[in-house]
């Protein structure tokens, strides 16, 4: 783990033992030459001339270390490359974190425990230093992130460390201000990785419904949990289908989150939560089944969220709703060619055991329109593979009917680096959701390819008043491929930055 905090002395009145430079292509930027002049008069008078021998250029992704005796004591200079800064506003501001990560990992590799770092040139992303800084703080500490919760040697000399930014006297407070929320919202981002790392022997239904539990009595949230009694009362017919077949007992979890008087709207948040993804009597190739625990990463995303919302106190109304169930083949397991009756009254035709997250999700999204009568809806799962084939890894898929949600969701995702991508949600596919005997099938017709919009059209049918968008995150829940520094491997927390910054901008447009 790292801290990072702030100060307004400048960088060589820190005592550390790391100092972080970071340094644009062929080192241009006032902020390029304000390091190497420090380090340059008082360590090493050629640096310039040693970086280049070094083939150090400042390329992003490059970095290079040097060590010298400063006083006395040995100090290590890191240096990071930023590159040209060439690149659209809100990329660069993508690349800066992954400098920004780079910068931690090298802490990390090289046991460092307090290194000092200047603002990176700000003009350059669009932003005051303060905005700047809660973009880095959110990177670093997802940098820091690793799960060593089962790796009995490492976990003993897990590395902490700490990061002091030096920014100017007068930005000193909002700096603080920002330095503070970042912290909140990277700290709540790697407990719902962690989540989902952790197997789901471990991570059962009970046992993430108890995290939010905790999460609501720390936080002031008013939590309620509700298993399958309470699930067959209401008629969740979907919840109870995908649920039929787990030894343990599925859970359902709401979190609720008061900034406004009850008459103002309402933003519900509704998170797929299998704890693992067999694929049920539909069973999964083995090769296929590898990572289901992940399959709860939308839960995670909107427990999480809901974490941030209480301590962040939005001036509005926010509901989190996460149905945690496990999806396992047994005596009792729904299947194929099963009729069930949805919360709605809409009967769904099970044509596969393996399209379960649209089940359980149909009825969250009838919960919340029926106890909430929420203004937006969002969900938010990990529901197709077909995801992956449409837009790989990096983004989410976005869908929805609403061209100004699908606006400010994409805006948002390209400024936090939680990227999503609209898919349309046509009309046109509607017909591959038929089915013979019931309402609806909840796998999609041969003919119609598109599983993950096929899947969108789906779960319209559950919504009937909200603005509505749906957020596939199949491909960026986890392991993402690549060098991301900051997202590394396994669970990244996707959607849990988008969600929350659009809750905090929803709220500030209401109350003006
Ligand atoms: N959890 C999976 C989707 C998934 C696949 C997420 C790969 C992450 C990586 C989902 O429940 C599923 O199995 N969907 C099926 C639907 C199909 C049977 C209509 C799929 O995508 O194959
Ligand atoms: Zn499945
Ligand atoms: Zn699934």
């Amino acid at each position: 783990m790292i801290t990072i905090n702030v100060t307004n002395k400048s960088l060589w009145d820190n005592t550390v033992e790391g100092y972080i430079c970071f340094l644009t292509e062929d080192f241009q930027a006032t902020s390029d030459r304000l390091c190497i002049d420090e380090i340059a008069k008082d360590c090493y008078p050629d640096l310039e001339t040693i970086l280049k021998k070094h083939q150090f250029s400042g390329k992003h992704g490059q970095s290079f270390v040097l060590t010298a005796r400063r006083g006395s004591s040995l100090v290590q200079f890191l240096f990071i490359g930023l590159g040209k800064l060439d690149q659209p506003v809100n990329r660069e501001l993508e690349l800066l974190r992954r400098s920004f990560g780079d910068a931690v990992l090298l802490m990390k590799k090289l046991k460092i425990k307090q290194a000092a770092s200047i603002l990176p040139p700000v003009t350059r992303y669009n932003c005051s230093p303060a905005e700047l800084i809660k973009h880095l703080t959110i990177a670093g500490i997802m940098a820091s992130y690793d799960f060593l919760t089962f790796k009995t040697k490492e976990r003993e000399n897990r590395w902490s460390g700490s990061l002091c930014i030096s920014v100017p006297p007068h930005e000193l407070e909002a700096c603080e201000r920002m330095v503070k929320k970042g912290s909140i919202i990277g700290e709540a981002i790697n407990r719902a990785r962690e989540w989902g790392d952790l197997p789901a022997n471990i991570m059962t239904p009970s046992a993430l419904s108890h995290e939010a539990q905790k999460i609501a009595e720390f936080y002031g949230l008013k939590c309620t949990v509700f298993g399958r009694e309470k699930a067959i009362e209401l008629g969740m017919g979907g919840f109870l289908a995908v649920d039929a077949g787990s030894e343990q007992d599925g859970k359902f979890v709401i979190l609720e989150y008061r900034g406004a008087p009850p008459d103002s709207p309402t933003i519900a948040l509704a998170g797929k939560g299998v704890m693992f993804d067999t694929g049920g009597i539909s069973l999964k190739p083995a090769n296929f089944m590898e990572g289901m625990k992940y399959d709860m990463s939308g839960a995670a995303a909107v427990i999480a969220t809901m974490s941030l919302i209480a301590q962040l106190k939005p001036c509005i109304n926010v509901v989190g709703l996460t149905p945690l169930v496990e999806n396992m083949p047994s005596g009792k397991a729904s299947r194929q060619d099963d009729i069930i009756v949805c919360m709605n009254g809409k009967t769904v035709e099970i044509k596969n055991t393996d399209a379960e997250g649209r089940l359980i999700l149909a009825d969250t999204l009838c919960y919340a329109e029926k106890f909430y009568a929420p203004a937006i809806i969002i969900d938010i799962a990990t529901l197709t593979g077909a995801c992956l084939h449409a837009l790989g890894y990096f983004y989410t898929a976005l869908m929805t009917k609403d061209q100004k949600l699908q606006e400010t969701l994409w805006a948002i995702g390209d400024r936090t680096g939680d990227r999503v991508w609209p898919l349309p949600l046509d009309d046109d596919f509607m017909p591959a959701n038929e089915s013979r005997f019931a309402d609806v099938s909840n796998s999609e017709k041969g003919g119609y390819k598109a599983g993950s919009i096929t899947a969108g059209c789906f779960l319209s049918n559950f919504v009937s008043k909200a603005r509505w968008a749906h957020l596939d995150i199949a491909g960026t829940a986890d392991s993402v491929p690549g060098n991301n520094s900051y997202i590394g491997k396994g669970a990244t927390g996707a959607g849990i930055r988008l969600l929350t910054e659009f809750i905090m901008k929803y709220a500030e447009c209401n109350r003006s």
